[in-house]
């Protein structure tokens, strides 16, 4: 027989994303309604550990649904992979009442929530990043806010770019993932695009492709580079000085985590947020909310952890063929 749930925790770990404040508003007040107390814990895992707990009321999330960032905090705390301090933890939600926990993050912050449960705490993951590499969901929290703010800045730059006559290289994060700088190369139209997932580091065809688009008549040449390949701004030197066109980089860097959430971050997250209380506190565990096939829906950590995510070969090539 499942638990009884009195009272929950609601977190956020890992890089914070915009919508991560309409997901902890929607935990909060979802979980009220269905007569749930909630505390709220600061600074993700690290918070628990340092026992920054505090009540949460409907009052405690208003205003909130609009803006970045996330009023808990967030922090990466490392030392929460080892099996003691996971224990610790776990102690501390019982000391403090707390018989479930939401966690809003990645597939790092999963993990200590996966650790959680075998602890004894009944735990519940939303996913919450700007990267969208969680492989069980369709959707992560915060990626439609990021390429929008990176696909304007990427504009204002082509911009200047088309007026000079220049090459582009322009930065986006994601550091393991290419999902932002798919997403944004293809809807800037971009002449390259560079994801740690497919970069051969061939440089030399991307000096080709910029000398033939010249001869095409472009005036600009914008190359999206993801984080996880780097090395902008030497890129850029080395272009320049193969090609004879002047090259600059613009590293877009943390203007992309924040600002405020676009209508579809607030809308998943609301959705995502209530769903993660209803579960939790109809005594489910290890779970977590995913989007896929048009539907909310939720997973065993376990198995969410172990499903991989591909870049998709078909978009991919479309987004190279159709800035030629
Ligand atoms: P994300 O959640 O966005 O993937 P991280 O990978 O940085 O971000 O993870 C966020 C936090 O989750 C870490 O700082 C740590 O506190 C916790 N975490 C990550 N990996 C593990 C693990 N293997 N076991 C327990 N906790 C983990
Ligand atoms: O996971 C979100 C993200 O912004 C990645 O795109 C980036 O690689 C990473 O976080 C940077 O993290 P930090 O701010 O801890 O260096």
């Amino acid at each position: 027989m499942s638990k009884e749930i009195k009272t929950i925790g609601v977190l956020t770990s890992g890089g914070d994303a915009p919508g991560m404040n309409a997901a902890i508003r929607a935990v909060v007040r979802k979980a009220i309604s269905n007569g749930v107390k909630v505390k709220g814990i600061k600074k993700g895992y690290l918070g628990l550990l340092n026992e920054e707990i505090v009540d949460m009321e409907r009052k405690s999330v208003s205003d909130i649904i609009q803006t970045g960032g996330t009023i808990l905090g967030t922090a990466r705390c490392l030392e929460f992979k080892e099996p003691e301090v996971q224990a610790r933890g776990a102690e501390i939600c019982r000391k403090h009442g707390i018989d479930g926990l939401v966690v809003i993050g990645g597939d790092g912050s999963y993990r200590g929530a996966q650790a959680l449960a075998r602890n004894g705490i009944n735990t519940v993951g939303i996913p919450g990043t700007i990267d969208l590499d969680i492989a069980c969901t369709e959707y992560t929290i915060g990626f439609d806010t990021a390429i929008n703010t990176a696909m304007e800045a990427i504009d204002k730059v082509r911009d200047t770019s088309s007026s000079h006559e220049r090459c582009s290289i322009i930065e986006v994060m994601g550091r393991d993932a290419g999902y932002i700088a798919l997403w944004t190369g293809v809807a800037n139209g971009a002449e390259d695009i560079l994801l740690p997932e497919k970069y051969d580091y061939n440089e030399q065809a991307i000096i080709n492709n910029i000398i033939e688009n010249r001869k095409r008549g472009k005036t600009h040449h914008i190359i999206i580079n993801a984080e996880g390949i780097g090395h902008s701004t030497s890129m850029a030197k080395r272009i320049e000085a193969a090609t004879g066109i002047e090259t600059r980089a613009t590293i877009l860097g943390y203007l992309q985590r924040g600002g405020h959430p676009t209508c579809k971050d607030r809308f998943y997250a609301s959705i995502m947020g209530a769903y993660a209380a209803d579960i939790l506190c109809q005594g489910k565990s290890n779970r977590v909310v995913a989007y896929t096939h048009g539907e909310f829906v939720d997973f065993d950590i376990e198995e969410a952890l172990s499903m991989k995510k591909y870049i998709n070969e078909y978009q991919y090539e479309i987004g190279k063929r159709l800035s030629q």
